[in-house]
């Protein structure tokens, strides 16, 4: 794999001359982050060497290089899901290609439902933890070059990241929930029982994502800062049917308060 990742690292490196300092993943709809970022060089999926493009509708499929909160960032302006039919090591591909690009922090967000019962529609969360029931992206021959065997993921979401996301919303008047982020495989949002399934092992919000990104990232010694939006709720009593637009809808409105938090957030590292 390190050959591979070599390649397309090389042939991204011919089009941007910088190494970007942050790398930054979006999730369903919540690619316009983009516009506040000053655009150096856009580059489609379809056209890197051994990247996969994303299927899925509200993900579009460009890595984008430029300035954000005045540090050299690289975005992915759409993400892969285990649901997609990608095997894990393809879902976690870009991570390891922006580490060797030189990142040295990643931050991420995706859309989820809320299984706390005090979460609302449209909150904010930052995420503390995670629990993983998507396959782990680790499973497989362990190349030594990446990291250890069995990472630690006793700070899978770096403190340090959260305390200072939080000062900034508390600035800004934004409320953020904090709380713990289940990955599941998808493609079916949750049955009733499947939600309570979820808050009883101790999740406050469950999504389809992030959770491999981390994992890898996490093994390669990326410390991870993620935001999760809430846009519709596993809550016993509160909950109705879910369509992929309304999550897409949802997400795009609580934008503004999540860039600025990400955006503020780059500024101090
Ligand atoms: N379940 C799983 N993934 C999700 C949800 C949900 O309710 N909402 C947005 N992504």
């Amino acid at each position: 794999m390190l050959e591979k990742i070599k390649h397309t690292v090389s042939f991204i490196q011919s089009k941007v001359e910088y190494t970007p300092e942050v790398g930054i993943i979006l999730g369903t709809g919540l690619g316009g982050l983009v516009n506040d970022i000053k655009i150096d060089v856009s580059i489609e999926y379809k056209d890197i060497p051994d990247f996969p493009v994303s299927t899925v509708e509200g993900h579009h499929g460009r890595l984008i290089f430029g300035t954000l909160g005045g540090k050299k960032i690289v975005a992915m302006q759409g993400r892969f899901h285990y649901y997609e039919g990608y095997p894990m090591t393809t879902v976690t591909y870009p991570v390891r290609v922006m580490k060797y690009l030189g990142i040295k922090t990643l931050l991420l967000s995706n859309a989820s439902g809320g299984v706390h019962p005090d979460f609302e529609i449209g909150d904010l969360m930052i995420i503390n933890d995670h629990i993983n029931l998507i396959p782990n992206p680790l499973i497989g021959k362990h190349d030594p070059e990446f990291g250890a065997r069995f990472p630690d993921m006793s700070d899978a979401y770096s403190h340090v990241l959260i305390e200072k996301a939080q000062t900034i919303a508390k600035k800004h008047g934004i409320k953020t929930q904090i709380g713990c982020y289940v990955g599941t495989t998808g493609p079916t949002f949750e049955t009733p029982k499947e939600y309570q399934y979820f808050r009883i092992i101790g999740g406050d919000t469950v999504g389809m994502s992030t959770v491999p990104e981390v994992i890898v990232a996490r093994q390669m010694g990326i410390p991870c800062f993620a935001i999760s939006i809430i846009t519709d709720l596993g809550v016993p009593g509160k909950i109705v049917k879910v369509t992929h637009e309304e999550v897409q809808e949802v997400a795009a409105k609580a934008e503004t308060k999540m860039t600025l938090i990400m955006e503020e957030l780059i500024s101090t590292l």
